[in-house]
């Protein structure tokens, strides 16, 4: 029979007239893998193939999905009759390059809030295994998908394809918004209609996944979502290293998307009973916009995909933009006090206290060599520890234990820690090569770096992890006739260093940096508490880069600085930075009175609000993407409070914003405004200060908010009025 289609496709082909599809084959079973709201629906043939029949908004009543046509194979493999992008491509013992997948068995485990279903595919003349898995977290609308695969062959088979996830949609278009940059330029959000064919969003990086592209993306179907409505999949994946979110349509307008690791350089010989589990990839669906969309991403990040998720943060103030390398201990020390003038709970000590034979004056020598400069800090980290603690703050370290500088005691003594190639020149990015962390004694270094540390300096209690560039001119002198491994190797063995240390140290503070937006993934955040977005500060330019980012993480993970950088007012870098988790890399000794005053304020303003601010449901209400301003507000879970953030950005002179309507009060609550975070005693506009409203008034007709003019600021907060 499939012969025959064969030929009679093969036929129109020739004559240059469509195919005609052989019709779907019908269902002998179906899976149903749902949410509160979503269902993702397959089905077994009577071919024993697995299909996707749905995606979407869950029916009220199952029997409706039975009619639906099993159009699409579920997890295509390469080399029998897929004509297109397969999720998995394997080479067997023989030669033979070609897998086919067949239903063998399907389980399904519930604990509590999570329901776990694991497909079992098997190949009907080879050893191999597919198991397709898959945890729909009900309550968060949150399907996590992952694959694993097995064989029992003689020899290792070669992977050349190994999807996380591959998921059909269809619908008349279909619109992409991606998230792209460079350094000091991340999240640039770019939609754009799909055309027929491959688009790829990947990275080759190897040790950072974020940094050109970022693993994430909204699909809209037919209409491009906005904030409030349209069929909408946000996805992302977990993986710290190299990542392919690819989107194919089909010649008959269908789309596949297929998530996972990069197959770039990364060929996998599988090993006879070797797992090979992909990385898990994360996906929601909303049928009312990007805003609910995010908000199931937040609460299932806070429950479940970073470390502490409902956990508290540390407030700090870090030395980077103040110092960067030019400190020694006394002016540390001041900082230490500046850091309990101001209030907040951590001083956190960046890069160049190391080094002594190569000492870091600069980003040129010392990585590796992790012990104080003693012309620098003769009493090394321990008496700052020390003062710190004195004055009631902790103390926080920076590191980037993943990297050597060619001027370093580490290179000379370990050449064979180090990715580069035997046989040319030496690439470098910032003057730095990457350690080879598949090798056991470098993973092995990295861990006794830090717990030696941390045994040393039981009080530290912050940690800044730092990873500076990608890979280049990649060879590993360990993987030896296994290169293609390496970059896989790579983030498997920076996982493995992060559970052994996360076994020891299960709740310390760490913050994932990474040149700015390099590591920002779930992947990553199982063991990180937060996040260093960008390297750009200026708060015109953060504000995109943080409302970007807020598409998929919790504010509670995105670490914001006030700092010097760009011209604005204190009083807006502040104001940008309270959306986030807020922190400060300013000079305070150079604040005017005024704004030492204004900043002690915002920060107990922001001790108070905070929990709001983390947890609270986020509601994107103007996009600077759109409007010449950008306002949010998070909304706590019994809608008794409220906070709003308003920013203005370049409006025309003598322009005048209208009433922004607010979201998630509830409509029969009365709720109080209030400004804060002012700076100047003098007149307000704010016609609605002091005043109280109704949720109902509030979302049907708005708050016209104070903040008019280029680069001004409102943080207002709402209180329910009993
Ligand atoms: C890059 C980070 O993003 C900065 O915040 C700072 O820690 C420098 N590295 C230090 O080298």
């Amino acid at each position: 029979m499939r012969k025959y289609f064969l030929v009679l496709a093969f036929i129109a082909l020739v004559m240059n007239a469509p195919a005609q599809f052989p019709q779907a084959p019908a269902t002998q079973k179906q899976i149903l893998i749902e949410t509160e709201n979503t269902a993702l629906v397959f089905s077994v043939g009577k071919n024993q193939k697995l299909y996707q029949v749905y995606l979407g908004e869950k029916l009220k009543n199952i029997e409706d999905y039975k009619g639906l046509p099993n159009q699409h194979e579920a997890y295509i493999p390469s080399g029998t009759d897929n004509l297109f992008e397969p999720a998995i491509k394997m080479l067997h013992n023989d030669g033979n390059p070609s897998l086919e997948l067949l239903f063998a068995d399907e389980k399904v485990t519930r604990d509590g809030n999570l329901v776990t279903t694991s497909i079992l595919l098997k190949d009907p003349k080879y050893p191999v295994e597919v198991h397709l898995n898959f945890t729909a977290f009900q309550k968060e609308n949150i399907i996590k998908t992952w694959t694993e695969i097995k064989h029992q062959e003689k020899k290792p088979v070669i992977l050349s394809n190994f999807a996380s996830a591959m998921i059909h949609w269809d619908a008349d278009k279909y619109w992409l918004t991606q998230f792209h940059g460079d350094w000091a330029k991340e999240m640039r959000m770019e939609e754009s209609q799909l055309t027929s064919g491959i688009k790829t969003i990947d990275s080759k990086l190897g040790t950072r996944a974020d940094f050109y592209q970022t693993p994430v993306f909204f699909l809209s179907r037919n209409n491009l979502a906005d904030e409030n409505s349209g069929e909408v999949i946000a996805g992302t994946l977990g993986w710290t290293g190299s990542f392919q979110l690819l989107f194919e349509i089909d010649n008959s307008n269908s789309l596949r998307m297929i998530s996972g690791i990069n197959p770039f350089a990364s060929e996998y010989h599988l090993n006879p009973n070797e797992s090979f589990v992909t990385p898990e990839f994360l996906f929601t669906f909303s049928n009312q916009g990007k805003g609910q969309a995010s908000r199931n991403f937040h609460k299932w990040a806070r429950n479940y995909g970073v470390l502490d998720g409902n956990g508290s943060r540390l407030t700090l103030l870090n030395n980077w933009e103040t110092t960067y390398f030019d400190f020694d201990e006394k002016k540390l020390t001041d900082l230490v006090g500046d850091a309990k003038e101001l209030g907040v709970d951590v001083f956190l000590l960046d890069d160049g206290w190391f080094g002594n034979k190569y000492p870091r004056r600069n980003d040129g020598a010392g990585l590796g060599d992790w012990q104080e400069t003693a012309t620098k800090l003769p009493n090394g980290l321990g008496y700052l520890v020390q003062q710190a603690e004195a004055k009631g703050v902790k103390f926080g370290i920076w590191i980037e234990p993943e990297m050597v500088n060619p001027k370093s005691e580490l290179y000379e003594k370990h050449p064979d820690w180090i990715l580069k190639l035997p046989n040319r020149d030496e690439h470098y990015y910032r003057n730095q090569l990457v350690l080879d962390l598949t090798n056991p004694e470098v993973q092995n270094f990295v861990y006794n770096l830090v717990d030696g540390m941390l045994t040393k300096n039981p009080k530290i209690g912050f940690i800044k992890w730092d990873c500076n560039r990608m890979m280049t001119n990649t060879y590993s002198a360990y993987q030896k006739d296994n290169q293609s491994h390496v970059q896989i190797e790579y983030v498997r063995s920076f996982y493995k260093v992060m559970e052994r240390l996360r076994a020891k140290y299960p709740h310390l503070p760490i913050m994932l940096c990474s040149g700015g937006g390099g590591r920002t993934d779930y992947g990553a955040l199982k063991y990180f508490t937060e996040f260093w977005p960008s390297d750009n500060t200026d708060p015109y330019e953060r504000i995109f880069i943080q409302w970007s980012y807020s598409y998929f993480f919790p504010s509670i993970t995105l670490c914001n600085h006030i700092t010097s950088m760009g011209k604005q007012s204190l009083k807006y870098r502040t104001d940008v930075a309270m959306m986030g988790k807020m922190g400060y890399d300013i000079r305070v000794k150079e604040m005017t009175e005024d704004e030492l005053k204004f900043s002690k304020q915002a920060v107990q303003n922001y001790n108070r609000l905070k929990d709001l601010i983390w947890k609270g449901d986020l509601y994107r209400l103007i996009s600077p993407y759109e409007e010449e301003r950008a306002v949010l507000m998070y909304v706590n879970e019994d809608k008794s409070k409220s906070i709003l953030f308003s920013y203005a950005l370049h409006p025309r002179t003598f322009g005048q914003f209208s009433p922004v309507r607010l979201m998630g009060l509830d409509s029969n609550k009365n709720y109080k405004i209030e400004e804060i975070n002012k700076m100047s005693k003098g007149w307000s506009r704010f016609t609605a200060e002091g005043k109280t409203f109704s949720g109902d008034y509030l979302m049907k007709i708005g708050l016209q908010l104070p903040n008019n003019s280029d680069l001004t600021s409102a943080v207002i907060e709402i209180t329910e009025a009993k």
